[in-house]
């Protein structure tokens, strides 16, 4: 029999809706919030409401693509945390009425389990080379930096990670001074093709064990650029790509020097990347690169895989699924990963 799982992802300014059959992906509908932009930052109260105006036509779209109507849905999968709160209400409350309505369980998942196992999304027509276990994640978002150990699909530890800012944050925050708008990576990723990697040296943190610090980076770039602008007024015009490319080689560095020291100390040269950051083309071939030299066996995600997207939601949801590890219906969303 084939197993149809729908995913909703909503933990924070993306609406998505994607189908999977049998781990295969049938279709993956993502709705970008426009309305942010002029805020240089994600509102969570206009967070919750585009997702409230977008979830149904999300879902009808996704369906569509899929050629499946909602009866031929087995499960839904949803994001439960961590994110934002009004956001991941909007997603759950609608994968309970929609559990409730059709009569068939909900499976509730964690997002950062979700971009952990996101290379297990199954694609149709293609070399489907799936990690595997045990692998190493290298998970890099907006809100987390995280090196996790991945031995099963529901046993996985947390063997390093940012003791301040997330290596994302690091990159929007420092885009935005550049006035590049949010989210920043993008912009950066695509300016630094043109700028100088060595014109600017930035500050490295000295960490002991598996840990990440990106604060004193973002603050040693926001301190350059100031006192530089005091010379001269148009500074950052005139070194954006070299700003660019001085940021963003820097902040793979760090990555990688990390992802190295993790896969000699546990032994592992499975290597998977996971999460927004990981659809950086400096990171991707920094990894490529390193994966040469330390005989990695190393998997990028697809880009559509890499920022949010409810694919690998729906794929967490198949394996609960198929555990029979259900959501109960008085499951509420949870904001933090500490209360997940
Ligand atoms: O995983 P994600 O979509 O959302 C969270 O769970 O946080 O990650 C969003 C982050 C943002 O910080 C964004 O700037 C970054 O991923 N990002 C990138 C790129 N694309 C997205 N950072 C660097 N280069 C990119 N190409
Ligand atoms: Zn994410």
């Amino acid at each position: 029999m084939n197993i149809n799982i729908l995913g909703i992802e909503s933990s924070c300014d993306d609406t998505s809706a994607a189908v999977l059959q049998n781990g295969v992906l049938r279709s993956n509908v993502i709705a970008s919030q426009q309305v942010h932009i002029a805020y240089g930052g994600v509102v969570p109260e206009l967070a919750s409401r585009a997702h409230q105006a977008n979830i149904i036509p999300v879902v009808d779209q996704a369906l569509k693509k899929a050629g499946m109507k909602p009866e031929d849905i087995h499960g839904i999968a949803y994001t439960r945390g961590p994110g934002l709160m009004g956001s991941l209400l909007v997603g759950t409350s609608f994968a309970k009425g929609f559990s409730i309505a059709r009569k068939i369980p909900a499976m509730d998942v964690n997002h950062l389990h979700a971009h952990i196992l996101s290379g297990f999304v199954l694609q149709p027509d293609k070399p489907n080379k799936t990690p595997q276990f045990p692998f190493l994640s290298l998970l890099v978002s907006g809100g987390h930096t995280q090196i996790v150990a991945v031995r099963d699909y529901f046993e996985y530890e947390i063997i390093g990670e940012t003791i301040d800012d997330a290596a994302g944050e690091a990159f929007d925050k420092c885009a935005k001074v550049m006035g590049l708008g949010y989210p920043g990576g993008p912009a950066i990723d695509r300016l630094s093709k043109e700028g100088n990697p060595d014109a600017f040296a930035l500050s490295k943190p000295h960490i002991q064990g598996l840990d990440f610090s990106f604060s004193g980076l973002k603050t040693s770039f926001l301190y350059l650029v100031r006192d530089q602008l005091t010379e001269n007024p148009r500074f950052i015009e005139e070194n954006t790509a070299d700003l660019c490319a001085s940021l963003q080689t820097t902040i793979c560095e760090i990555l990688m020097d990390k992802l190295v020291k993790a896969s000699k100390q546990t032994g592992i040269r499975e290597i998977c990347l996971g999460g927004g950051v990981s659809a950086n083309s400096g990171l991707r071939n920094f990894a490529a690169e390193t994966a040469k030299k330390q005989r990695w066996n190393l998997h990028l995600p697809e880009l559509s895989f890499t920022t949010d997207n409810a694919a690998m939601v729906a794929i967490v949801g198949y394996y609960k699924y198929l555990r029979g590890e259900f959501a109960s219906l008085d499951m509420t969303p949870a904001a933090r990963i500490s209360a997940l």
